[in-house]
């Protein structure tokens, strides 16, 4: 008898599979698997959200317009020229959704965030990966692998999982290579954390062109990925588009409460980012003299190697640091299985890891 079949390209999608949320078998957990902020979302935020509760009966603002403004003042941004989504990986699926499908393609860096690829598949897309050098973007391999299919080239800056980021420089030549058809989307979830003057999350580019986008989300230096809130800055024709296939109420009204409330104090976020501009290069330091080897992170999160074969694998360590209530996230779904990835935690938190880490490899 025949059954109902998907379109082509969805089984082969393997489910995301998130951070875990707990260690089994420790009384506690530690959870450094999915790139939050250690220090948690505004006060301001959790009042906004409880303060929105009782009206959970009305639809929420179907085009976040009050939230769009809050981002537009905030980062001085032409509000026309926004999108808010229920957390960037709903625009990233949007934005392939609208503009590939079957017999085209959508380009990415060989480890970059995995949303790209599972996008591309979802719409019957052809994701392609281009190589890497030493776990960076590599923009020549980009620019090499573009064909009359491309429609789309995704490029985390920083990127999730490496933390290593492209400069300004090579991302104004990526975008030159680019054909004025394709769409280069630019997504800069973890922005904030970058100070190096080198770095850019190409709203320049986007002043400038009409394929050129930007995402950004709450998850991480705001702290409220729990509630699904992002956006997308880019030019009125792509604004337009997406304004079409998106649901007429995605973004939930806590969401779009807790946002606004978020952007308006300054001084948590000023908080988030000292505490990872303190421990970023504290973890790194500390770790890397442990022996492992700690790829260079912009980001709020690092990517430790560990060694391939024997006794300290990095399985082993993931299951070491997980009976000591540490959970890392493993690193073989994006093809990395001899990395565990930490995001930056609270001072005892980190204090935990580097002691675990120190037991593990004494072990
Ligand atoms: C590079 C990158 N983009 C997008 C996202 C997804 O963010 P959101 O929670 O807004 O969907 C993540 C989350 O880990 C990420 O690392």
């Amino acid at each position: 008898m025949a059954s109902p079949r998907p379109r082509s390209g969805i089984l082969e999608i393997q489910p995301y599979v998130g951070g875990k949320a707990s260690a089994e078998g420790a009384d506690s957990t530690i959870k450094l698997s999915a790139n939050e902020s250690a220090i948690g979302p505004s006060p301001q935020a959790i009042k906004a959200i409880q303060q929105a509760l009782g009206d959970s009966h009305r639809y929420p603002d179907g085009g976040s317009d009050r939230l769009k403004a809050a981002i537009s003042k905030r980062f001085s941004l032409d509000i026309d020229r926004l999108i808010c989504g229920s957390g960037s990986d709903e625009l990233i699926h949007l934005l392939t959704l609208a503009y590939a499908g079957p017999g085209d393609e959508v380009l990415y860096s060989a480890h970059g965030f995995l949303m790209y690829r599972l996008s591309a598949l979802g719409t019957g897309a052809q994701p392609i990966a281009a190589p890497e050098r030493n776990l960076r973007t590599d923009v020549d391999a980009l620019l090499d692998a573009v064909t009359s299919r491309t429609r789309l080239v995704y490029i985390a800056n920083p990127n999730n999982p490496t933390g290593s980021y492209i400069t300004a420089d090579e991302l104004s030549r990526l975008h030159r290579g680019l054909p004025d058809d394709v769409i280069l989307a630019i997504d800069a979830a973890y922005a904030e954390y970058v100070h190096t003057p080198d770095y850019t999350n190409g709203l320049e580019l986007i002043d400038q062109a009409d394929n050129v986008v930007m995402l950004r989300t709450f998850s991480k230096l705001f702290a409220l990925g729990g509630l699904r809130l992002g956006w997308l800055y880019g030019p009125p024709n792509i604004i337009e588009v997406l304004n079409r296939v998106r649901g007429p109420f995605n973004v939930n009204a806590l969401a779009q409460a807790a946002g606004i409330a978020a952007l308006e104090d300054l001084e948590h976020q000023e908080r988030s980012v000292a505490h990872n501009d303190h421990w970023l290069p504290r973890m790194t330091q500390a770790i890397a003299g442990l022996g492992l080897t700690v790829h260079p992170s912009v980001a709020n999160f690092l990517l430790v190697g560990f060694p391939e074969t024997g006794e300290k694998t990095a399985a082993k360590a993931g299951d070491f640091l997980e009976k000591d209530g540490i959970v890392a996230r493993p690193m073989a779904a994006y093809g990395l299985p001899n990395c565990l990835r930490l995001s930056i935690g609270k001072e005892d938190e980190n204090k935990a890891v580097i002691k675990s880490l120190e037991r593990f490899l004494e072990s």
